[in-house]
């Protein structure tokens, strides 16, 4: 049966560990396509997708300092966690391949480290898309299928069959969805991609 995510993967996610890579290595990775590219964060329309217990989206606001960030995990008890953080954000419940939210509403959407949760990830980056103004950001982390594999062969951590992709599949896929993508980067010596896309005008 289809669960959000792997109780052992829960732990490492909400570690110190993991607070730090995110911070020092992930998030960094993230600012230098910014920079590079000449985009500026500051005071726009923020969307964390698959939140989880909101450290990301602590990241987001005090490197950002939005002029709303809103962000949501399927996980109830995810979401408790975000808000004790006390962040003046919008949290609440949601499933990424149904966003209760306008289209075109958001500058900006984080995806960290979701979509190899989610057996729907193409209908999850058409949703995305959807909530996109034009010419919006998005940026991008995921393990690839390889480390998936690895993960559930030596430690019996599972994610889904269908949600386990290598690079050339997500890009197809984020071109198919109506992105173009601007800058991509492995990370984790090749285990994990990340990259920088914008919605088609
Ligand atoms: C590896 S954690 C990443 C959490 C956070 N983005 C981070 O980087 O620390 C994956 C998160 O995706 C959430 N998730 C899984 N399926 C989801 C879905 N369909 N919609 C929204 N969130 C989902 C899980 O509950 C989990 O909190």
């Amino acid at each position: 049966m289809y669960s959000a995510i792997d109780r052992k993967e829960l732990k490492l996610v909400n570690s110190v560990v993991r607070e730090f890579c995110q911070k020092h290595y992930e998030f960094r990775a993230f600012k230098q396509y910014l920079k590079d590219n000449h985009i500026d964060l500051t005071n726009k329309v923020i969307l964390d997708v698959g939140c989880g217990s909101g450290y990301s989206s602590r990241l987001i606001m005090e490197e950002f300092q939005p002029k709303e960030l809103f962000a949501f995990d399927v996980l109830p008890e995810e979401i408790e966690l975000a808000k004790q953080r006390g962040m003046p954000a919008n949290l609440f419940v949601g499933d990424v391949t149904n966003i209760l939210l306008p289209s075109e509403k958001f500058d900006v959407v984080f995806a960290f480290d979701v979509l190899h949760h989610v057996p729907e990830w193409r209908v999850a980056l058409k949703e995305i898309n959807r909530v996109l103004k034009c010419g919006g950001v998005l940026l991008v982390h995921e393990p690839r299928k390889k480390a998936l594999d690895n993960l559930e062969r030596f430690l019996k951590v599972h994610h889904p069959m269908e949600s386990r992709f290598e690079w050339p599949e997500l890009f197809k896929e984020l071109v198919e969805s109506g992105f173009h993508v601007v800058e991509r980067r492995n990370l984790y010596l090749g285990h994990f991609q990340s990259c920088l896309c914008i919605k088609d005008e």
